[in-house]
């Protein structure tokens, strides 16, 4: 397909994924808050709750039916669209972009020689089962146990992550641990948290009192949400940036670092808010400083790995290129796109893009098309001063 259109694909993909997200996670954290902030109060019915909040110039009386109501309110809504869109728009953007186009995102040669196939259906499955193993280990014996539960949960995301760095490019394993935990919070949603919702409310519908067992059920996985939302986040960033994925090593460290920081932060707004009317305002400040530590812990390990000598494991180049673009891409774009950048200011190999040998080149082909051809991002500014010839002398040779 016509590389921009590639481009304007990914782009809309991902605007739509992230509008989503917005709304979901916007949706998730307001309702944690207003479930923390909700207090009884003797004018209530017993079993009501309720919290005043003030927004865009109006005052709102929320209140919570602990149980259910005795009646079925005529309109309700259902807070489960935002999830789903992110979750659809999130699958379409993973194949756009790491199945279709496999060979630049999702496969590293030096990590395992995966064919496309191969790479999208391990990834898809690994997804998949990433859920089934989820589901099964809140469904056993731990469940009776929130912290027992969640330390199982901590110990099965860092090995996914592992499972993931032995098959896939950095990039590759980061999102697709990204991508279990954010199928997790998801499936709870889809299957557990609504369908025991709708039971709660057939239940009503036919006059008798809904089993709080699905409410307790539903509460431990929004829980198990509430503190994977903000590790999901930074696992969906972290492909933009090579520092993340400096080596395969690293992977599970800066997955295991990035879970203990996000669910902190979460512990500390949850704990806050609870506490709004309290004196001494809920505490738990040393969280912060915990979360902080986790983050220094992930930059220690991310500098202690970053390979010495990178080119040292790579194997001798087998293709060729015409003399004239690997003149140009070594004398135009190599200084900032290779293994150690000698541009001043650049650590990394820019977006993990690295051009400084025939093969690295072929493999870019189609971005550098998209980059320095058909569009003039690359090198930025022009800083190393391509000229128009160059750029033709590529436009030739990309698009064969
Ligand atoms: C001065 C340093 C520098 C030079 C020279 C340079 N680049 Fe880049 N390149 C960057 C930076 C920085 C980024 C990341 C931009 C961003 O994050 O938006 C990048 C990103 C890229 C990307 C990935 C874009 C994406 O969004 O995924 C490609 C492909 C690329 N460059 C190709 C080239 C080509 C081809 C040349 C030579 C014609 C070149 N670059 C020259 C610094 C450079």
């Amino acid at each position: 397909m016509e590389p921009l259109l590639w481009e304007w694909g990914s782009l809309l993909l991902r605007w739509l994924h992230v509008v989503a997200a917005m709304a979901w996670i916007g949706a998730s954290f307001f309702f944690i808050h207003l479930d923390a902030t909700l207090r009884a109060r003797e004018d209530l019915p017993g079993g009501v709750k309720s919290a005043w909040q003030v927004h865009g110039g109006g005052f709102y009386e929320m209140r919570k039916w602990m149980a259910a109501p005795e009646f079925l309110p005529e309109h309700l809504t259902w807070h489960k669209w935002q999830a789903y869109w992110t979750w659809l728009s999130g699958a379409l953007l993973l194949g756009w972009i790491y199945y279709a186009q496999s060979e630049l995102y999702l496969i590293d040669p030096a990590v395992r020689d995966l064919s496309p196939a191969m790479a999208a259906i391990a990834g898809a499955a690994g997804i998949a089962l990433g859920w089934v193993v989820y589901d099964l280990l809140c469904r056993s014996r731990l469940k009776r146990n929130d912290t027992l539960l969640l330390a199982a949960l901590f110990a099965y995301a860092v090995a996914v992550s592992a499972v993931f760095a032995a098959l896939f490019s950095g990039r590759g394993a980061l999102l697709h641990t990204g991508a279990v935990l954010a199928t997790v919070m998801t499936g709870n949603v889809f299957l557990v948290i609504i369908p025991n919702q709708k039971k709660a409310v057939a239940a009503l519908i036919a006059g008798a009192v809904p089993d709080p067992r699905f409410g307790a059920e539903g509460k431990q996985r929004s829980m198990h949400n509430n503190y994977i939302t903000l590790p999901v986040v930074f696992l969906m960033l972290s492909n933009h940036y090579p520092v993340t994925y400096v080596s395969q090593a690293a992977i599970p460290g800066i997955v295991a670092l990035s879970l203990v920081a996000g669910a902190l932060v979460r512990w500390f707004y949850n704990r806050r808010h609870a506490g709004f009317d309290a004196p001494g305002h809920g505490g738990g400040w040393w969280a912060w400083g915990a979360a902080a530590a986790a983050v220094v812990a992930a930059i220690a390990l991310s500098l202690a790995l970053a390979p010495s000598d990178p080119g040292a494991e790579r194997r001798p180049p087998r293709a060729t290129l015409p003399p004239a673009v690997e003149e140009i891409v070594l004398g135009r774009c190599s200084m900032c796109h290779m293994p150690s950048p000698v541009w001043a200011g650049i650590g990394l190999p820019p977006r993990g893009v690295v051009l400084d040998e025939a093969d690295a080149i072929l493999r870019q082909k189609a971005a550098i098309r998209v980059h320095a051809v058909l569009t003039h991002a690359m090198p930025p500014g022009n800083i190393t001063g391509i000229t128009t010839e160059e750029r033709r002398v590529l436009a030739a040779w990309a698009a064969r």
